[in-house]
């Protein structure tokens, strides 16, 4: 698929002000300071559509970005990080959950992880909050550009193998790198597909 066109739409901070029509959407979540907005910045060529930042918690509303004129990206704020309370997680699930479960435009949800560090219990609970609601998601491991290749797929099987514990098929897995490109053919190619068969 090729980018030819993609601008910020709005931000909203739950489902009523979501933008209206029939478009399909793919969501980016994960822990904050994942990569979500700089996934969205490399998959549309554009540097700043999204906003990054080095400090966790930057994105703090879903933001709407319309591409091609006809579908949609949405980031999402990061659901936690390291040092944040069970309660700021739960605020967030209370805040996403509604988009998540009812957002009849939501296609994908694209769940990012860090491939440079081992299994997160916060990562594998949300995926199978999304499994509880059969919402449909991949799974992107982000900043493989950070790491040598041995020590990434030792963290990506046992990501997998973690997975497996609770999942009896695993979903689609791709692994990126905003900073070379990595990935992205493979993650537009996957957008593409279920454009074509909505
Ligand atoms: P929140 O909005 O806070 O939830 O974070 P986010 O998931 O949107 O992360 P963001 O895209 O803002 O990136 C966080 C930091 O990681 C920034 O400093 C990025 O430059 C860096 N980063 C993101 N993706 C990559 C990557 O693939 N490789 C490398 N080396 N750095 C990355
Ligand atoms: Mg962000």
């Amino acid at each position: 698929m090729i980018i030819n066109s993609a601008e910020y739409l709005l931000s909203s901070p739950d489902l009523k002000h979501c933008p209206k029509g029939d478009i399909p959407e793919f969501a980016f979540a994960g822990r904050s300071n994942v990569g979500k907005s700089s996934l969205i910045n490399m998959l549309t060529d554009r540097k700043n559509l999204a906003k990054t930042s080095g400090k966790p918690g930057k994105t703090r509303m879903m933001n709407f970005f319309l591409i091609n004129e006809s579908w949609r990206l949405v980031d999402l704020p990061g659901y936690g990080y390291a040092g944040v309370s069970k309660d700021m997680r739960k605020d967030w699930l209370e805040m996403m959950g509604e988009y998540i479960v009812k957002r009849e435009q939501l296609a994908n949800i694209f769940v990012l992880i860090d491939s440079r560090i081992t299994p997160q219990k916060i990562d594998i609970e949300f995926l199978n909050w999304l499994g509880e609601y059969e919402i449909p998601f991949a799974i992107v491991f982000t900043k493989t550009d950070k790491l040598k290749g041995l020590t990434q797929a030792r963290n990506i099987n046992a990501f997998k193998a973690k997975l497996s514990e609770s999942w009896e098929s695993l979903p689609p897995i791709f692994i990126s790198s905003s900073v070379s490109g990595k990935g992205k053919k493979e993650i537009l190619d996957y957008i593409t597909t279920i454009i074509k068969s909505r």
